[in-house]
C-alpha cells in the first residue's frame, strides 16, 4: 500500500500536519509527500479500496511507466524533457525584461492551456512571494465578456501596457478576437508604429491567423513547441514567460519538476512513483467504488489557481468516450463554509486531495488581551498559521471519519520547486490514468463541435 499504512494512529495524525518522510528511490528526492492511506478500506471503511483492488490497478500502470521512461529516453514526448532544459532560460529572461520595460501592466491574452499554467505559476509571486516591487501588474484575460474587456482596457494606461497573446493554434476565436481588439485600441492610442512594440505573440510555427497578424505589423513572435499540447505546456515558455515577468524563479520551477522525472526514471516498480500510485487510486476508486468526482483542495492561497490548472488538465485529458471523472477545485478554508457539508454528508461519490503545508506558527499571534472573552480562549496567542494548520487537520480527520477517500499532498515549503513538482506530478498522474482508462490524454475532439458552431453562427449573422 502507498505510504505508511502501518503507522500508529498518533503518527497518522501527525502526518496530516507536516510533510512526511517517504521511502523514495535513491536520488529521487521530492519536495512533497503523498499520504494515501485514507483511500483504503482498512482506514475509512467501505468507500475505500481493498489492498487487492489497489494492487491490481497499480500493477496495470506498469506498461504506462515503461512507455513514459522510453519516451523520456528517446525524447518522443517533449514535455518530459522540459524540466531539465536550461538553455532556453536566458532567452525567456530577455523576453521577460523586454515585456517589463516601460510597462506598469501586462495583459495576458489566451485561454485554456495557453493561460492556466501561467496563472498558476504567476500566483506564486502575487500571493506567496510578493508582490515583487518593480514588476508590472499581470492581468490574465481568459474570458471574452465585453464588460471585463472594456473595463480592463479602460483601467490601464495603454501607453504603459504590454500585451502577450498566447495561442498554440493561433486560431482560437477568443484569443484572436482579444488580440485584434486590443491591438486596435493601442494603435488608436499610440499609433501603429509604436503599437507593435507593445505586443508579443506566442504561437506554433506555420501559417495561422495570429502569426499572420503579427508578421503584418512587425510584432515579435515566439514559437510554441508544436510537440507540446496546451494543457501540458506550463513548463515551456507558455507558462514560464508570464511567471518570469511576475518575478518567479523559473529555474527552480523546472528543478522541482525534474525531481519527479528523476523519480520516474528511478522507479523500479509503480509503487515507487507517487503519480502512478495517485493514478491507480483514482481510477480504482472510479471503477470499484463509483467515485466519479475528484476534488483538489489546497490549503495554500497561492495554489488556488493551480487548482484551476488541475481541473482543466484532468477534465480535458480524461473525459472521453463516456469515461473520466469530474474534477472539482476547492480551497481551504473557504470551501469548508461552502462545499464541505456536501463532501461530508452528500453522496459518497468523490475522492479528495488536500494540499497542505506546515503552517503552524506562521503569521502574527492574536494578542491575549484581545481574546480575553472565554469563548475566544483557543485563539489567544495563536497565529493564523496555527488556525490554518488546525483547520486543515480537522478537515482531513472529518473526511476520514465520514469514510471519504482522501489523500494528502504535503509540501515541505510553498515555493517554486514545490509547485514545479506538483505540476509534473499531475501531468504524469493524468497520463498514467489515461492509459488505465484507454483514452488519449492529448486530444480534445469533443470541443471542436462547439467551436465550429460558434464560427458558423457568427458567419450566418453576418449574412442576415
Ligand atoms: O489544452 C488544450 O489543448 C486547450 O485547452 C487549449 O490550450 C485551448 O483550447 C487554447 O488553444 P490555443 O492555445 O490553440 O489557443
Amino acid at each position: 500500500m502507498a505510504g505508511s499504512t502501518r503507522r500508529d494512529e498518533s503518527a497518522k495524525r501527525a502526518a496530516a500536519m507536516r510533510p512526511l518522510d517517504f521511502a523514495l528511490p535513491e536520488g529521487a528526492r521530492l519536495p512533497y509527500g503523498q499520504i494515501a492511506e485514507a483511500c483504503f478500506a482498512e482506514r475509512i471503511g467501505p468507500h475505500g479500496l481493498t489492498q487487492e483492488e489497489y494492487e491490481d490497478t497499480l500493477a496495470a500502470t506498469a506498461p504506462a511507466l515503461e512507455r513514459l521512461k522510453a519516451a523520456y529516453a528517446d525524447g518522443s514526448l517533449p514535455l518530459l524533457r522540459l524540466p531539465e532544459a536550461r538553455a532556453d532560460l536566458a532567452a525567456i529572461e530577455r523576453h521577460a525584461e523586454r515585456l517589463r520595460a516601460g510597462c506598469d501592466d501586462l495583459v495576458l491574452l489566451g485561454t485554456g492551456g495557453s493561460s492556466l499554467g501561467g496563472q498558476a505559476l504567476a500566483a506564486l509571486a502575487g500571493e506567496c512571494l510578493g508582490p515583487l516591487a518593480g514588476r508590472p501588474r499581470l492581468s490574465f484575460l481568459d474570458t471574452i465578456d465585453p464588460a471585463r474587456f472594456e473595463g480592463l482596457l479602460g483601467a490601464v494606461e495603454l501607453r504603459r501596457t504590454g500585451f502577450l497573446a498566447i495561442s498554440k493554434s493561433g486560431a482560437t476565436a477568443e484569443t484572436v478576437a482579444q488580440l485584434l481588439l486590443s491591438f486596435a485600441a493601442v494603435r488608436a492610442a499610440v499609433g501603429e508604429s509604436e503599437a507593435r512594440h507593445r505586443f508579443t505573440v506566442i504561437t506554433e510555427p506555420g501559417d495561422n491567423p495570429m502569426r499572420q497578424h503579427a508578421e503584418r505589423f512587425g510584432i515579435p513572435v515566439l514559437d510554441h513547441d508544436p510537440g507540446i499540447g496546451g494543457r501540458f505546456s506550463v513548463l515551456s515558455l507558455v507558462g514560464l514567460l508570464p511567471a518570469r515577468v511576475a518575478g518567479v524563479d523559473i529555474a527552480a520551477v523546472r528543478e522541482g519538476a525534474s525531481s519527479v522525472i528523476r523519480a520516474l526514471n528511478a522507479a523500479a516498480q509503480p509503487a515507487a512513483l507517487p503519480p502512478a500510485v495517485g493514478a491507480a487510486i483514482a481510477i480504482a476508486l472510479e471503477w470499484r467504488r463509483r467515485i466519479t468526482g475528484n476534488v483538489l483542495m489546497p490549503y495554500v492561497d497561492c495554489l488556488a489557481l493551480f487548482g484551476m490548472w488541475f481541473r482543466q488538465l484532468w477534465a480535458e485529458s480524461l473525459g472521453k468516450g463516456g469515461k473520466g471523472s469530474t474534477p472539482v477545485r476547492a480551497l481551504g478554508t473557504v470551501d469548508q463554509h461552502s462545499q464541505l457539508q456536501l463532501y461530508l454528508d452528500g453522496p459518497a461519490d468523490k475522492m479528495f486531495t488536500l494540499v497542505v503545508a506546515a503552517e503552524e506558527g506562521k503569521g502574527r499571534p492574536v494578542p491575549a488581551d484581545l481574546a480575553a472573552d472565554p469563548r475566544l480562549g483557543y485563539l489567544a496567542g495563536r497565529t493564523l498559521g496555527d488556525l490554518l494548520a488546525a483547520e486543515q487537520r480537522a478537515t482531513y480527520d472529518s473526511l476520514v471519519a465520514a469514510g471519504r477517500p482522501v489523500r494528502l499532498l504535503a509540501l515541505e515549503r510553498v515555493d517554486e520547486r514545490a509547485l514545479g513538482a506538483l505540476l509534473m506530478h499531475y501531468m504524469l498522474e493524468v497520463i498514467i490514468a489515461a492509459d488505465l482508462l484507454g483514452v488519449d490524454p492529448f486530444d480534445q475532439p469533443a470541443v471542436e463541435d462547439g467551436k465550429r458552431r460558434a464560427r458558423a453562427y457568427l458567419s450566418e449573422r453576418g449574412r442576415q
